[in-house]
């Protein structure tokens, strides 16, 4: 099968992890805290409102759970992979090593879009929050500077897109910030991501119990309200909310592109994966919980929910510490996304399949530094014409897929390779049909992940029925700079193919 060919060995891997060059300083809780650095972001603090306001209601508790699940048996599998395979390029190594070059570059291109173009809606999330914050200290910011050029416009189904005279440049700005921590290196910016994150989760804490005692059973009624579209309330408004909100749970996977910086990669990834899925479900369920309670949720379609809910409860003090955490907890979302993007760009170019200029290391810092400017200049001016409506829907739909493709890769593992040292293996086994073992877990993955999928391709489809064809246009263009980038870059620069013919 051609498709399949030029796979990485396991032995190369092995190899090509251990002459990375990168240090190794990461140990489990640090691990975690990369997870859930990157995991509770805009996600949490601002699309859990629309979602709840266009597509689920207060049954936006039902899309936490079912968005958790899929997440977790993904989050399982990778833990088997990372185990196996300790490697900073994530998924894109896996799939190299099993399923082969092409797929490696197709899930290379879905991870660019996991996190690079994540990076660009965090970045939007955090200039909603801060001008909001500015705003509550009387600082007005001109409307130019912190809205994106292109923007959604409400009419008929689906959003179509107006252009207006502004960039926003306090998102750009904070991606440029972010690259700058970056480039001093990985254990000064870890140490920076645990003291925010400890804060963003602390705060996010104190939202809980103090909103607790603010809701209101009439919120909460009725808790799956009847539809009102082809995918809005009702049983698929819950699962079209559970695309959206996938989104939210980007990052926790992100702890596998630190292998090689891990001091224990065969066990702290693992832990480190499963530990930050775990945290970030239950913070989401609880902030959803208090969200959904205290605001009626149509009123909710807005950048800074948490915010109004704050409002709600009447506590001026409570705002302006929720909003700062976010701003800053964003910045840390960022950070790790931006981390995680560059070790991928990082690993490829060694593979030749990106120019050499990615894996380049600083000499003092030990930073693909010349890597991380070009993607960091890239995501900030993305930022600035781009909002996060209009793309984090082809963020959810590009992550389903390459979890997707990471529980197929832990079949495909078991059954080329049935006897490496697995450390760490995903629980209840499997069964066989003519000799393939085929787990249970990771089957679960990919039909959750493709649960994930297929309300985002119905509304994606709708909204071209509805002459709006931006979201099918955008993933198409999206789709075809990846395989020109192949073909005309990557197979042709790609050591591995290039030393197999020689
Ligand atoms: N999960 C990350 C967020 O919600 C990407 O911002």
């Amino acid at each position: 099968m051609a498709f399949f060919s030029k796979r990485k060995s396991l032995e190369q891997l092995t190899l090509d992890s251990k002459k990375h060059g990168l240090k190794q300083c990461l140990g489990p809780w640090r691990l975690t805290m990369i997870g859930v650095g990157s995991t509770i972001g805009a996600g949490i603090f601002v699309m859990t409102g629309t979602a709840a306001a266009n597509f689920a209601g207060p049954a936006i508790l039902l899309s936490f759970i079912i968005a958790s699940i899929a997440c977790l048996f993904t989050a399982l599998s990778y833990g088997e992979l990372a185990s196996t395979m300790p490697t900073a390029g994530s998924a894109y190594s896996y799939a190299y090593t099993s399923l082969g070059e092409k797929f490696a570059w197709i899930v290379g291109w879905l991870l660019l879009l996991e996190y690079g173009i994540s990076a660009v809606s965090v970045a939007s999330g955090f200039s909603s929050y801060s001008v909001s914050l500015l705003k509550d200290f009387h600082i007005h910011i001109a409307s130019w500077l912190h809205n994106p050029m292109i923007q959604p416009a409400i009419g008929g189904y689906g959003k179509g897109i107006v252009f207006v005279k502004s960039l926003d440049l306090i998102g750009a700005g904070s991606v440029l910030i972010a690259a700058i921590f970056l480039l001093y290196g990985v254990s000064e910016s870890t140490t920076i991501n645990a003291i925010i994150v400890s804060l963003k989760i602390g705060v996010l804490i104190l939202f809980i119990i103090l909103g607790f005692h603010y809701i209101k059973l009439e919120n909460l009624t009725p808790f799956i309200p009847s539809s009102t579209g082809p995918m809005n309330f009702g049983i698929r408004g819950i699962f079209r909310a559970a695309s959206t909100i996938f989104f939210a749970y980007i990052g926790f996977e992100a702890v596998s592109t630190a292998a090689s910086e891990a001091k224990n990669p065969k066990k702290d990834v693992p832990f480190g994966i499963i530990a930050s899925l775990f945290v970030s479900t239950m913070i989401y369920i609880g902030v959803a919980l208090i969200l959904v309670g205290v605001v009626p949720y149509r009123k909710l379609n807005i950048s800074d929910p948490l915010a109004l809910a704050i409002d709600y409860m009447n506590m001026p003090n409570l705002a302006w510490i929720l909003k700062s955490s976010a701003v800053i907890g964003l910045c840390s979302v960022m950070l790790v996304l931006l981390y995680a993007q560059s070790r991928i760009f990082y690993i490829m170019a060694q593979d030749g399949l990106l120019p050499p200029i990615f894996s380049k290391l600083h000499p003092k810092h030990c930073t693909p530094w010349i890597g991380t400017i070009i993607l960091s200049l890239s995501i900030a001016i993305t930022t600035a014409f781009l909002p996060i409506d209009i793309i984090s829907d082809l963020i959810s739909l590009g992550t389903s897929l390459a979890f997707g493709i990471v529980c197929f890769t832990v079949i495909w593992q078991r059954n080329v390779h049935p006897n490496i040292h697995r450390p760490f293996q995903v629980p209840f086994g499997g069964f066989k049909i003519r000799n393939i073992w085929i787990g249970y877990i990771p089957v679960c993955g990919i039909l959750c992940c493709l649960t994930m999928i297929f309300p985002l391709i119905i509304d994606m489809i709708y909204s071209l029925i509805n002459h709006n064809p931006l979201p099918l246009l955008l993933m198409f263009i999206y789709s075809v700079i990846g395989v020109f980038g192949y073909y005309y870059y990557g197979r042709k620069h790609s050591i591995l193919s290039n030393s197999k013919e020689k």
